[in-house]
């Protein structure tokens, strides 16, 4: 056997699922059980009735129909589709609307009957949004009801756009987005502001009236919402929970999406690994015993016998011999994770008796000092996410590079540039051409409210955060000449377009690795970003490295990622524990404090309002304490790491 047993699964998951190593895998069969769903209804003359999704999980399935489409002549003349929601108020000719995003991906593709796709409109008055909703449901009724229903699920737990709190009575409605949607789609409506507020939306008891219903989900950020969904208890706050209920569902999900299930988290809690086709090795071991010392709220080397019996963990003690034995092995595992020289120790300052540095390993791990570039995405990462090893790395000597790789200009609001501009125009000090061009924007601002979404705009607000930027490297101690603003095209994007990687964006890394050849690359792998912007510039540094692998300099260095504001690796899958003092933590607050324009930010922030730097500190305080618990000493606070090496970067990386 090699994997858990289905009554150990059921105890677990309460929704079928299937896990496919990629999602381009998990959209081939998806779109081959429509086709033949398809074709047997053509086979007797009978049409099918398709409920569809937008947003970026089903892009993969649209894709393949329209293949087959062309290449296998699967036809969709007999297919009538209903698709779940739209933004309210919008036009379908707006790029961002759900109308247009439908044609672009399927409907201009294939040779369904215009007449025949319906999206709830986004153009009907305020005064008849009821009776467009009720005639929406009437007319899903006349073509018999849905036969397939595809489903995203959105952070929240949403489907369609039924947010928390939504009851599994609800029928097609206006809503309110929630926050964090809102947030989401932030980067396809060029910031917040100008997000929707409000959306028409199939309710969940449309989508539980489907005959069949799979609901698809790619990547690591939804990892914990996936659990929720199909592990949790059936609640309004989690609506895709309600799916729960319904006798023919199947969730359709990668292995990245799948990492926070129990079957793959706490896999002992389903039975023996050896059963399982798994095994303990260090990395199990090491998980079990933080999971085991976090449940039972003790530190690691106080855990007895009975703790381990108790919680399923007879296995180990078997392996190891006893808890002693199993604790010990763990405790020194967590222990070599931490260390003050992130870089390697300098010899010159080694004395005797001085522990070694363990959690650098690549060849290249003495050589000192080290090059090192630090990548972030914009131009904040690097001191939110790691702003106290950046000051470690140069103060010890190393030649620190950061690589900033978009400019960041959507999140710097007209206010803040309008400051920044009004100063130049009140200085006197432009040049009489530049003079009259800031001196109209400025004008526009006022008279408008709100300044245009002109390329000259986006120069400007990108150069207010490069300026910021600068300011924070020095509170940091990196020279200017070490900071590379690269700029990437792939944070701009047509309105409505999602962001791609493009060639650009490959040649512009690769060209700034190979500049710098560094020992040690951080960067973030802060995969929950709301904007998706890290996820691509992730892609952007592993294609790169993918173009460069056979150069000896690639196959010696050493990746480190490191999480930004939005998410704290788990206790057991940290490589590198970097302490901070309590004057280091004020130094890393004194950096981000440089980000002026991102003050604003906090007002959109989920509900809590928190900024940047209380973000990083409240995170790295609580990771030290965290590691405290474990027994480990107790710090300030703690900035932590996971290690690639380059190989097993290319190979593993859960994007
Ligand atoms: C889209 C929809 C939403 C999305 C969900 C996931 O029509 O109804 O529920 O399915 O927000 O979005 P992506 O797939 O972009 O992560």
């Amino acid at each position: 056997m090699t994997g858990p047993s289905t009554a150990a699964l059921n105890r677990f998951e309460h929704v079928p699922l299937a896990v496919f190593p990629t999602s381009a895998e998990a959209s081939r069969a998806v779109a081959r059980e429509i086709a033949a769903l398809i074709r047997s209804r053509q086979a007797s003359k009978k049409p099918v009735v398709l409920g569809l999704a937008t947003g970026s999980s089903p892009l993969g399935l649209y894709a393949e129909l329209v293949r087959m489409h062309r290449e296998e002549g699967l036809s969709f003349s007999n297919v009538t589709s209903f698709n779940l929601d739209e933004y309210y108020p919008i036009q379908p000719s707006n790029p961002r609307s759900y109308r247009h995003f439908m044609q672009a991906h399927l409907f201009d593709h294939v040779d369904i009957p215009p007449s025949n796709t319906h999206v709830p409109d986004g153009t009907v008055s305020l005064s008849g949004v009821d009776v467009h909703c009720r005639e929406y449901e009437e007319r899903i009724r006349q073509a018999g009801g849905i036969d397939f229903q595809i489903l995203g699920i959105g952070r929240t737990g949403h489907i369609g756009f039924n947010e928390p709190g939504s009851p599994k009575r609800s029928r097609t409605r206006i809503v309110t987005l929630d926050a964090l949607t809102r947030r989401d789609a932030a980067g396809d409506f060029g910031g917040e502001p100008n997000t929707p507020r409000y959306a028409l939306t199939a309710g969940v008891r449309t989508i539980l009236e489907a005959r069949r219903i799979v609901l698809m989900a790619w990547g690591q950020h939804k990892a914990e919402i996936v659990r929720s969904a199909i592990e949790g208890p059936v609640t309004p706050q989690i609506t895709a929970s309600f799916l729960q209920e319904h006798d023919h569902v199947q969730f359709v999900v990668d292995r990245a999406a799948a990492g926070a299930l129990t079957r793959y988290r706490t896999p002992w809690l389903l039975g023996a690994l050896a059963d399982q086709g798994l095994e303990w090795d260090a990395a199990m071991v090491r998980r079990a015993i933080v999971w085991l010392s976090q449940t039972r709220k003790k530190a690691v080397l106080k855990l007895t016998d009975d703790d381990y019996n108790e919680a399923g963990l007879q296995d180990l003690l078997r392996i190891q011999g006893s808890a002693y034995e199993v604790n010990l092995a763990g405790f020194y595992q967590l222990q070599h994770t931490i260390t003050g020289w992130p870089g390697g120790r300098d010899p010159a300052r080694t004395r005797p008796g001085d522990a070694p540095v363990r959690p650098l390993r690549s060849p290249s791990a003495a050589t000192f000092p080290k090059r090192i570039l630090v990548l972030s995405p914009h131009p904040d990462d690097d001191v939110i996410g790691m702003g106290g090893t950046l000051c470690r790395l140069v103060e010890h000597g190393h030649e620190v590079h950061v690589g900033y790789q978009v400019s960041g200009a959507n999140a710097v609001s007209d206010d803040a540039l309008a400051r920044a501009l009004r100063f130049v125009r009140d200085s006197g000090v432009a040049r009489e051409a530049d003079a009259k061009n800031i001196g109209s924007l400025c004008e526009t601002l006022e008279s408008q409210g709100a300044l245009p979404e002109t390329e000259e705009v986006h120069k400007w607000k990108g150069l207010v955060r490069r300026q910021e930027a600068l300011s924070a490297a020095r509170v940091c101690g990196v020279s200017s000449g070490h900071m590379h603003f690269l700029d990437l095209p792939l944070y701009h994007a047509a309105p409505g377009a999602r962001r791609q990687l493009g060639e650009a964006d490959r040649s512009a890394m690769r060209a700034l690795l190979s500049e710098i050849k560094p020992h040690l690359i951080y960067a973030a792998g802060d995969l929950d970003d709301p904007h998706g912007t890290h996820r691509l510039c992730l892609h952007a540094l592993r294609d790169a490295l993918a173009s460069l692998r056979g150069e000896t300099w690639v196959k010696e260095a050493e990746l480190w990622l490191y999480r930004g504001a939005w998410s704290e690796w788990s206790t057991d899958e940290i490589d590198l524990a970097v302490p901070l003092s309590p004057q280091e933590v004020l130094r890393r607050r004194r950096a981000i404090f440089c980000h002026e324009t991102q003050k604003d930010m906090a007002l959109f922030l989920g509900d809590d309002r928190r900024e940047f730097w209380q973000r990083s500190e409240d995170r790295s305080r609580r990771l030290a304490e965290t590691y405290n618990a474990l027994g480990l000493a107790e710090y300030e606070a703690i900035e932590s790491f996971k290690r690639y090496a380059p190989e097993e970067f290319l190979r593993d990386l859960p994007l």
